[in-house]
């Protein structure tokens, strides 16, 4: 999974497909409608208040997001010094340049692009769909047994073959769970480690994800027995990983408590876990739409996706925001209903 989405040149993400949006193979929250971001400044206006910091976005994509979180903060004139990037595809980085350059080129003297999280970092860290797309290890539970399930060529093509697993850090994750005496599932084990590593440079401030993803108990219920392995090709939904490797989408749901598992040992607080539903509307989704002017054609397109970043049956249930905290910030605005940390 980690060679088809970032081997260099090769890699889903590492290369030119389009990726994104209606030319592309799926479409994100910030590429349906910049109230997605514009909301999310609510959250983000309050940490910088709070820490008088910048912001770190992961895995930026188009860099919509960016841009529409960046357009609100200036509008109530709250903008940050400095909005850093971390992007791993060379593509993306160049595309967010180039989207900045044609939409605001007087914002671009605030981005950075990283090569590397800094060693300190104080404000608000943000990705959204981006612990989706980390590689993930396929795990199978047969018997007694615990297995790993890998990839092998035979005749010149790819397929699986299971072997034990006995020993390391996969093998006592695998062990933690015991889902039922035949089962197939997926343990992210990049997902932990990066939210250690975000947690070691932030001195202060907030941390704030959102993706799709269940909590532990929920992700290997005794149904979901073969796992959330997912292929993503022009808006196409498959469950075959080997189709045209490096010119799909592979990504696999999250395990919300896994993530807060990890948040916790590297002592960052949980500020708030609800469903995006909830968060959107906490943190005022509403109140921008009610600045529309109502009925116009703006305000209607904005209706129809309004009703998808929230229905239960499309994005409002499935997808979730985490935040996490340390330092002077007690609380993320979006979190103030819906409160579900006791699922994880
Ligand atoms: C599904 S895309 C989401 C893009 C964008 N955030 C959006 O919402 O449209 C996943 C992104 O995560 C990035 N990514 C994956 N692992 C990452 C990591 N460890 N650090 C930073 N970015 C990462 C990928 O390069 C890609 O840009």
């Amino acid at each position: 999974m980690e060679l088809a989405l970032y081997a260099p040149g090769l890699g889903y993400y590492a290369g030119g497909a389009a990726k994104f949006g209606a030319a592309g193979d799926f479409i994100t929250a910030p590429e349906m409608t910049p109230l997605f971001g514009r909301t999310l400044a609510r959250s983000a206006e309050a940490v910088l208040q709070a820490t008088g910091g910048d912001i770190l976005e992961l895995g930026a994509g188009s860099g919509r997001l960016a841009l529409d979180l960046l357009r609100e903060l200036e509008r109530r004139q709250a903008l940050p010094g400095n909005y850093r990037i971390l992007e791993l595809s060379p593509d993306l980085q160049a595309r967010q340049r180039a989207l900045f350059e044609a939409e605001a080129p007087h914002l671009l003297e605030r981005l950075d692009w990283l090569e590397r999280l800094p060693e300190r970092f104080a404000g608000l860290i943000l990705a959204n769909e981006v612990l989706d797309a980390m590689p993930v290890h396929l795990v199978h539970w047969l018997g007694g047994e615990v297995l790993e399930r890998g990839v092998i060529v035979q005749h010149g093509e790819f397929v699986w073959q299971d072997r034990p697993l006995n020993v390391g850090p996969l093998w006592q994750a695998a062990r933690e769970i015991e889902p039922g005496p035949d089962y197939l599932s997926e343990i992210c084990l990049a997902a932990p480690a990066w939210i250690n590593s975000l947690a070691q440079c932030l001195e202060r401030g907030a941390i704030l994800c959102l993706d799709y993803g269940f909590p532990r108990g929920e992700y290997y219920h005794p149904q979901r027995n073969t796992g959330t392995l997912r292929v993503h090709y022009r808006h196409h939904s498959l469950d075959d990983p080997f189709y045209l490797p490096g010119l799909c989408d592979l990504t696999a749901h999250v395990d919300f408590s896994a993530v807060a598992d990890a948040a916790a040992e590297s002592g960052l607080e949980l500020l708030g876990y609800t469903s995006q539903a909830n968060y959107l509307l906490n943190a005022g989704l509403l109140d921008l739409m009610a600045e529309m002017q109502p009925m116009s054609s703006d305000y209607l397109r904005a209706a129809s996706v309004v009703q998808k970043l929230l229905q239960p049956t499309e994005m409002g249930e499935l997808f979730k925001a985490i935040a996490f905290g340390r330092g002077c910030v007690a609380s993320v605005p979006g979190f103030e209903r819906g409160d579900r940390r006791g699922a994880l």
